[in-house]
């Protein structure tokens, strides 16, 4: 839907209603930044790590995943930069110490502005502040012990790219992709999962030769934009960036960010970046070992260049919730609706008794157990017929499967459609093929 009047508490709200997504250790009044996905949550999650995977990493030949350790030795850090540069400006009010990150409430120290909780306009000096999560190994507390949550999955990728080349002597260009956890210290997390300090990737680090990295740009720019199209997110609501150099990552030498139109503004849904070959570089000096890549056909050993296309799994989440919130009135009535595309939504088909009489029990349990082999399916029997559809709209099921007296003899039941809400009687030995040909 068109996002821009349109007010985020209303989708939270249902997302909480329906178990998609819980604010973390909410009973302890919440801990910022964090978030949980419940039962629903997680089934839109799986659905579309799944199809990402898919996609990018076994409908490909060039590409290989990996699930790589959240702890990596520190030195890694120190050679990525991320020990150093991976810090953003925090500004603290002198009168309320409310903390806010300087680029984002549009500090200058010629005319600060207003804080946000207080009001009042005195400020102490910016200081920079690395976002990485410090911890320790084991039971010692000195600084040989330090260690960092992972900022960025990529990382994992660059230290592993010496073991696929050993296991597997891939031709450049070639990819290595993964999807995991990534944590940061965010000074004001915020806009719901948007800007978390827990959250999740999914990136690939495309290898190149040097002289061939914009055509590789282009490529995954617009694969890009077929996995947006895909997951039904509309071209217009998409608006590429290019990241100037002043704002770019220490490693890149050209990102475009792809902006969304969240409810909150323009802003960056995913990111693509030209890495060059700074990250195997700085590992190759720093480990002290060859991170060349051997090319047996001309004998040429080179680093090879890096394209990396990154896709944050929570605000993909949150942008294909948005695109497929809906709200209609249905005979006086609002009807919420989550259009999602078939293939990602949680609950692929629900299987309804029309009420809770004995003997329409069987023969729904019946359908249920037959279609619940291949599909995501879920059995409701609570509350009356109207108000189950309602419950599986707001959830994005895109069939229910209502089963009644008639059904008993006839052997039909009716089948309904989300979005046109359309129904129709179809024979229950069809039902297989029928949703072979919808999924
Ligand atoms: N490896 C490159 C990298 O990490 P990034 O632009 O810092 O680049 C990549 O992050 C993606 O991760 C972003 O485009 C966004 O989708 C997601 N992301 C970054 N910070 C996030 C946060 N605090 N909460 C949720 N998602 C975040």
């Amino acid at each position: 839907m068109d996002t821009s009047n349109f007010s985020l508490d209303t989708l939270t709200s249902l997302l909480k209603r329906r178990g998609f997504i819980y604010q973390g250790s909410e009973i302890y009044g919440g801990l910022a930044g964090t978030w949980d996905y419940g039962p629903m949550g997680v089934l839109l999650k799986k659905n579309i790590q799944d199809l990402w995977w898919r996609r990018f990493v076994l409908g490909r030949e060039d590409m290989y995943g990996v699930d790589s350790a959240i702890l990596m030795n520190s030195k890694i850090w120190e050679a990525s930069g991320h020990a150093k540069g991976f810090a953003d400006p925090l500004v603290e009010c002198k009168k309320c110490h409310s903390q806010y990150r300087a680029d984002v409430i549009g500090y200058s120290a010629g005319n600060p502005p207003l804080c946000e909780s207080c009001g009042k306009k005195e400020w102490v000096e910016p200081q920079m502040f690395n976002m990485m999560f410090q911890t320790h190994i084991g039971a010692s507390k000195d600084s040989s012990a330090i260690s960092y949550l992972r900022p960025e999955t990529a990382q994992g990728m660059f230290v592993n790219f010496k073991n696929i080349i050993d296991s597997f002597h891939p031709k450049v260009p070639f990819g290595i992709a993964q999807i995991g956890k990534a944590f940061r210290n965010e000074i004001a997390p915020r806009d719901f999962i948007f800007r978390a300090r827990e959250f999740e990737q999914m990136e690939i680090e495309y290898f190149v030769r040097e002289k061939e990295w914009e055509k590789w740009f282009l490529y995954w720019r617009d694969q890009m934009h077929v996995w947006m199209k895909d997951i039904g997110i509309l071209r217009e609501h998409i608006k590429e960036e290019e990241i100037s150099k002043e704002d770019r990552a220490h490693y890149s030498k050209r990102t475009i960010d792809f902006n969304y139109k969240f409810p909150f503004g323009m802003k960056e849904l995913y990111g693509l970046a030209y890495r060059t070959d700074y990250d195997l570089t700085q590992h190759q000096n720093a480990a002290g070992v060859d991170l060349r890549y051997n090319d047996s056909e001309t004998n040429e050993k080179f680093i090879p260049h890096v394209i990396e296309p990154t896709f944050g799994l929570d605000r993909t989440i949150l942008a294909v919730l948005l695109e497929a919130y809906d709200e209609e009135d249905v005979e006086g009535e609002k009807r919420a609706v989550l259009r999602l595309p078939k293939n990602i939504a949680p609950v692929q088909i629900a299987i309804l008794p029309l009420s809770k009489k004995e003997e329409l029990m069987n023969g729904t349990r019946e359908i249920f157990d037959t279609l619940r082999k291949k599909y995501s399916c879920q059995y409701d029997e609570t509350q009356s017929i109207g108000k189950r559809y309602r419950r599986q709209d707001e959830i994005g099921t895109p069939f229910c499967i209502t089963y009644d007296f008639d059904s008993i003899n006839d052997k039909q039941v009716t089948v309904r459609e989300r979005d046109s809400m359309k129904q129709e009687r179809i024979a229950i030995s069809e039902l297989s093929a029928y949703f072979a040909k919808q999924f």
